[in-house]
């Protein structure tokens, strides 16, 4: 069959010019289009017939048309017998076209240049399906690296990768720090068995809490999920990991803060049951004091013990009532002596003097008393904290403008470190050892409510915390 058909038939050259997959020009001497196929057309936007009317440089992007001098050039200086690359064209509706161009010059006889042969295929698709991918591959790698979730990738046991909040969660110094090691070198020993058991890379696991040590040697809970994937074409785990261990620490302070709840019942239990004995102590007593002529300083000395035991008393039965916030206009001075007399023992204790200015006619505001009693408790006991070798501690109060009043605390303890003081009001912070770090988030929480504003500053030689209330 093949051997009839006569190859030299240019009817057969004309077929495969025509029907070919990819643009194929014959182009003159002087760029123009002399013959196009189809496939051209099509990826150029133009009809054969306007194709013919038009020269190389209307096709070729307007930045390349240098290249195409070199290339004319060594083409007639005969110095290569084609040329291939990608380059840039321009499309009918002028977007730009990718293509993978090849370009050789035909000469007659007598090795004259005639003109030349063009084939243009377009890889504006593959280009785009590949930015496709790449950017997918970006939005997939932004992801797991931003993920609030710790991310660690395992090659049978060794790590291969790991995310930002991995690094962070672990306590690493960088991501080199685990690469390469082995999971195992970061889940507690005692979870060793538990996790050898699953199959990881068959099936999702998850989530199951684990601890984990991080670098430093402090142990966390984690809740850990893990899901067959690939890594680089292997067979691979993707592990994310949560800390839960301040969620944890939540609910374990929230069964304490409960067992505080009764102990503070209790409390008021007692207070109640002392404050009946007492007031007929002090019936008896100012009874009796009436008649004294000796000794009269000794009663004067009772009769006021007599009056503080009376104010813990009542501020021990106010504190451990139900908090249901109650917003009255109150004098703030009086709410300060309040909690003052509270704290005067410890004052005492630790050789702190209270310096207290207020200023004159300063506005009620319109507050829950006990609330607020709770943060100038957590405040000044902070302050009391700080200053274990005793030294002043400055209370003013300020009219700030005729719509609010300022509260200023200002103690001469050891200060907060200027790194840790953005951490302060989150809760669980606390850098004491029986410290729960709740107090300043609670007061932060409390005066939100009030409307407001809290600013902290602290240096080596003390802390200064000013509080602005709405007065209207
Ligand atoms: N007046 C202060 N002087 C120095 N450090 C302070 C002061 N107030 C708060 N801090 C720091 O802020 C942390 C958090 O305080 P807080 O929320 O009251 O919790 P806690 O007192 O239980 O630690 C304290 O542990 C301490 O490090
Ligand atoms: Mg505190």
């Amino acid at each position: 069959m093949l051997d009839k058909i006569n190859v030299e038939n240019p009817q057969l050259f004309i077929h495969a010019f025509e029907n070919a997959g990819i643009g194929m020009a014959i182009i003159s001497l002087d760029g123009k289009l002399l013959k196009v196929n189809q496939s051209l057309c099509t990826s150029f936007g133009y009809t054969a017939e306007e194709v013919l009317h038009l020269s190389m440089k209307d096709l070729l992007h307007p930045d390349d048309l240098a290249i195409d001098k070199l290339i004319i050039q060594e083409l007639t200086e005969g110095k290569r017998k084609s040329y291939q690359m990608e380059r840039r064209y321009i499309h009918k509706d002028n977007h730009e076209i990718w293509a993978i161009m090849n370009v050789s010059l035909v000469r007659d006889e007598n090795d004259q240049p005639r003109f030349y042969i063009s084939q243009i295929q377009d890889i504006s698709v593959q280009l785009r399906t590949v930015a496709k991918l790449r950017e997918s591959e970006e939005r997939y790698h932004r992801l797991v690296e931003e993920s609030p979730d710790g991310v660690i990738i395992l090659k049978e046991e060794r790590c291969v990768f790991i995310n930002k909040t991995g690094v962070e969660l672990l306590g690493l110094s960088s991501k080199k720090d685990i690469i390469g090691r082995t999971i195992f070198d970061f889940i507690h020993k005692k979870d060793h068995k538990a996790y050898k058991k699953r199959d990881f890379c068959r099936e999702s696991v998850g989530p199951l809490e684990k601890r984990f040590i991080r670098m430093d040697g402090k142990i966390i809970t984690v809740e850990l999920k893990a899901i067959p994937t690939t890594f680089r074409d292997e067979p691979a785990v993707h592990v994310n990991i949560r800390d839960i261990s301040a969620s944890k620490k939540a609910q374990e302070l929230m069964i304490n803060s409960e067992k505080l709840t009764i102990a503070g019942q209790l409390a008021a239990g007692i207070a109640h049951e002392v404050r009946n004995p007492l007031t007929a102590i002090k019936g008896f007593f100012q009874m009796m004091e009436k008649d004294v002529t000796e000794n009269k300083l000794y009663f004067d000395v009772i009769g006021s013990e007599i009056n503080r035991i009376e104010v813990i008393l009542n501020e021990l039965l106010l504190l451990a009532k139900p908090q249901e916030a109650k917003f009255e206009f109150k004098n703030i001075e009086v709410i300060l002596n309040h909690v003052l007399t509270l704290l005067e023992s410890q004052t005492n204790l630790n050789n702190i003097q209270i310096i207290k200015n207020i200023e004159p006619s300063i506005p009620l505001i319109k507050c829950d008393e006990n609330q607020l009693k709770q943060v100038f408790i957590n405040f000044l006991k902070n302050s009391i904290e700080a200053m274990p070798r005793g030294g002043m501690i400055h209370i003013d109060v300020l009219k700030q403008s005729p719509t609010s009043i300022l509260i200023r605390i200002v103690d001469q303890g050891s200060g907060i470190p200027e790194h840790l003081l953005n951490r302060i009001g989150e809760p669980f912070f606390t850098t004491k050892e029986k410290g729960t770090g709740l107090g300043l988030m609670i007061c932060k929480n409390i005066i939100e409510e009030h409307k407001g504003k809290i600013k902290i500053e602290s240096s080596p030689s003390g802390t200064r915390i000013e509080i602005h209330f709405p007065t209207s």
